[in-house]
């Protein structure tokens, strides 16, 4: 995970965004340290109080690189997001971007990597799928992707708070209380995937949950898809013989973020 998919995820999605002078370890940094927050159910100072830290030091070096971009636009997708749709002269606020960004840098830098493992690790899993995904990449690998996301859905949970009381399910919810609707539930839900833990390339049981439903639906979702795909592609063409090395099942790990620890795989046999 630390030494393929992590890497692959973080560095494309942040040179796409334009942040080329960033390296991998700030960037991976940045990431575990706003996710204390996204993880912080229980409200701990303490992990408030890391991913304050990692945010001011992400506006201290992304305004900057958005000031020179203001002046010097190129072909980053921060540079468009400065410039895109604005009246002549005029660009987006730095102060206005920020938030946005650093919900990019959140959501957009790890999952893709984590997704990709857990596919990885279903596949590895899985020899006869494994065989029939190589056999035809182009039409099994998108299969074994959404596959993969709604097997091990890598965000847990979309939290919200209620505006007025709601009934779900014969349940009241009072106003203004938080909620969890939790994603990874929701793609094992019986009454729609059958087994709904077996990995299964072949499913015809509709969409998962992985990207979220409503108004915050995955911004990032087709960059996603394409992230993931590029990467386990690469990896098999170069190392069709890989397979998991008998030490026992994949460990996963985390709730709210969650992926193989790691993938112990030989690359020949
Ligand atoms: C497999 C990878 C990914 C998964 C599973 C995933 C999942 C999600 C989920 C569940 C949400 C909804 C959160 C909520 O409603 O509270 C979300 C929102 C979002 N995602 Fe992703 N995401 C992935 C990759 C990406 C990437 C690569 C980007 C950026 C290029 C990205 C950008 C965003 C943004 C900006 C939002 C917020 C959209 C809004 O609030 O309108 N995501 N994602």
């Amino acid at each position: 995970m630390s030494d393929y998919f992590e890497p692959v995820s973080i560095l494309s999605l942040s040179r796409s965004l334009g942040l080329q002078d960033v390296d991998l370890e700030t960037l991976r940094r940045w990431f575990f340290g706003l996710a204390q927050w996204a993880i912080n159910f229980e409200c701990d100072p303490e992990r408030q109080n890391i991913a304050d830290a990692v945010s001011a030091e992400i506006t201290q070096a992304v305004t900057p690189i958005m000031e020179r971009l203001i002046a010097e636009p190129d072909d980053s997708a921060l540079s468009h997001m400065l410039h895109d749709g604005m009246p002549e002269g005029s660009v987006r606020a730095v102060d206005f971007l920020l938030p946005t960004f650093k919900v990019l840098l959140l959501g957009g830098m790890q999952e893709p990597g984590h997704g990709a493992g857990s596919i990885m690790a279903g596949l590895l899993q899985n020899p006869s799928q494994f065989s029939e995904v190589k056999a035809d990449l182009t039409t099994l690998l998108p299969r074994a992707d959404d596959e993969g996301l709604r097997w091990v859905t890598p965000i847990g949970t979309q939290t919200r708070e209620t505006t007025q009381e709601v009934e779900i399910a014969g349940v009241t919810i009072p106003a203004g209380q938080a909620v969890a609707a939790v994603l990874a539930s929701a793609s094992h839900c019986e009454s729609r995937f059958t087994n709904p833990g077996r990995f299964d390339i072949h499913r015809s049981e509709g969409a998962h949950a992985a990207f979220g439903f409503g108004h915050h639906f995955c911004a990032g979702r087709w960059f996603a898809r394409q992230q993931i795909t590029v990467a386990l592609r690469s990896l098999i063409e170069n190392q069709p013989e890989m397979a998991l090395r008998d030490r026992g099942p994949v460990q996963f790990t985390g709730w709210e973020f969650r992926a193989p620890v790691a993938l112990d795989v030989s690359f020949d046999r």
